[in-house]
C-alpha cells in the first residue's frame, strides 16, 4: 500500500512539474522553493550553474556547504564561486558542518584537485559568507516554512541536515522531497567496492536522514553512471562559446579523466547535476519506491547502501530510488541552461 502511495505521490509530482495549462496555452509551472546543500567539488559546480541557470522552475533560496569533496572553507569559496560565475550573488551560501558526525574526515583531493576544483583557476568571490551557519539557516527556515513546501537537494555528505534534524526533529514539517545525489546498488561503489563517495563520508548522517521519515529521492551511481559525457556532448557545450560553457568544459575535460582510466569507459558521469536536472525534468528519469538501509558498521561495508530493488522483504519503502536516466536529454538540457548564462 505503502509503495502505491509513494508512486503516485511521485506521478503527482510529475504531472505538476509538466505544468498547469494557462487560457492562453502558456505554461506556467509551479516553481521548487530550494535549498541546495553541497560540497563543490567539480559536479557540484556544474550542478550549481545548472541550477542558478533556471530561475523559472527553481526558486533557490540558498546554497548551504559541508565539508566533503575538500574542507568547508574550500566548499564555500567554491560555492560562492559558482554563484559568481551564474550571475546570481543575491543568493546567499551559508557554511555548515566542518566535519562529518562521527567518522573521521575523508576528502576526494584525488578526484577534485586540492582546490576541488580542477582545470579552472579559483580565487576569492567578491561576496563572501552569509553570517550564521548552514545548520541554524535549515533549522530556522524549515521552522517557519509552509507545511512539506521546500525541497532540499543534497550533492554532498548529508551532515548538515542530519544535524539539524536531531537538534529540532520539527524540520521535517517544512520538507516537502529530500533529493539525495548518493549511494550505489547495481553499479557497486566507487570509494569501496560497495560503497558511494558522498555515504562513505558520513554513512551515520544518511541513517539519520533516512530515519526522519522525509519524502526522499536518491539518485546513486546506478544512474549517473548511465549519464556520460563523450565528445559530441562536450562539443555541444563548446559550441555556446559563452563564458559558462568555457568554464563547464574546461571543469569536465579534467574531471571525467579519472573515471574514464579507472572504469575504462568512453565518458565521465556528472553526477550531482543529475539531481537538479531530475527536479527540472523528471520525465528524463526512472526508478521505483524501494526500502533502503545504509550500513554504517565498521568493515568492509561501511557506507553501502542496501536496497531491496525485488521487495523481497516487503519492508516499508522509504525512498525513491531512480535508476536510469536519458543521457542526450541530459545534456541537451545542460546546453541549453548554459546557454542563457554569460
Ligand atoms: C559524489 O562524490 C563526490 O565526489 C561528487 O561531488 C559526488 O557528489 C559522487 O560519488
Ligand atoms: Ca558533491
Amino acid at each position: 500500500m505503502y509503495r502505491y502511495i509513494l508512486e503516485l505521490r511521485h506521478l503527482l509530482r510529475s504531472l505538476l512539474l509538466l505544468s498547469v495549462m494557462t487560457a492562453t496555452g502558456a505554461q506556467a509551472a509551479e516553481k521548487i522553493d530550494l535549498i541546495i546543500d553541497t560540497d563543490p567539488g567539480a559536479d557540484d559546480v556544474v550542478a550549481l550553474l545548472l541550477a542558478l541557470a533556471s530561475p523559472d522552475e527553481l526558486s533557490v533560496r540558498a546554497l548551504t556547504t559541508v565539508a566533503g569533496n575538500v574542507r568547508l572553507d574550500k566548499t564555500s569559496r567554491n560555492a560562492r564561486l559558482a554563484r559568481e560565475w551564474a550571475g546570481r550573488e543575491e543568493v546567499p551560501v551559508y557554511a555548515g558542518a566542518p566535519k562529518p558526525m562521527m567518522r573521521t574526515p575523508i576528502y576526494a583531493e584525488n578526484i577534485h584537485g586540492k582546490e576541488g576544483l580542477s582545470g579552472v583557476t579559483v580565487y576569492e568571490p567578491k561576496k563572501g559568507l552569509e553570517q550564521g551557519n548552514a545548520i541554524d539557516y535549515l533549522i530556522d527556515t524549515l521552522m517557519s516554512a509552509r507545511p512539506h513546501s521546500i525541497t532540499i537537494a543534497i550533492l554532498g555528505p548529508q551532515t548538515n541536515l542530519a544535524l539539524a534534524l536531531i537538534q529540532e526533529p520539527g524540520i521535517v514539517q517544512g520538507i516537502n522531497e529530500v533529493v539525495i545525489m548518493g549511494g550505489a546498488h547495481f553499479n557497486g561503489g566507487n570509494i569501496t567496492p560497495v560503497a558511494e563517495f558522498n555515504l562513505f563520508a558520513d554513512p551515520h548522517a544518511a541513517e539519520v536522514v533516512v530515519k526522519s521519515g522525509v519524502k526522499l529521492t536518491y539518485l546513486p551511481l546506478d544512474v549517473t553512471h548511465k549519464i556520460l559525457t563523450s565528445e559530441a556532448r562536450l562539443k555541444q557545450i563548446a559550441a555556446l562559446n559563452n563564458n559558462a560553457s568555457k568554464r563547464v568544459g574546461e571543469i569536465l575535460n579534467e574531471y571525467v579523466k579519472g573515471d574514464m582510466e579507472h572504469y575504462g569507459i568512453p565518458g565521465g558521469p556528472v553526477h550531482d547535476a543529475s539531481v537538479i536536472a531530475y527536479l527540472l525534468k523528471p520525465e528524463l528519469f526512472s526508478g521505483r519506491p524501494v526500502n533502503v538501509v545504509i550500513d554504517s558498521r565498521e568493515g568492509p561495508t561501511f557506507g553501502q547502501t542496501i536496497v531491496d530493488w525485488y521487495d523481497t522483504l516487503k519492508a516499508p519503502k522509504n525512498a525513491f530510488w531512480v535508476e536510469s536516466g536519458d543521457a542526450q536529454g541530459f545534456f541537451d538540457l545542460l546546453t541549453e541552461r548554459l546557454a542563457r548564462l554569460k
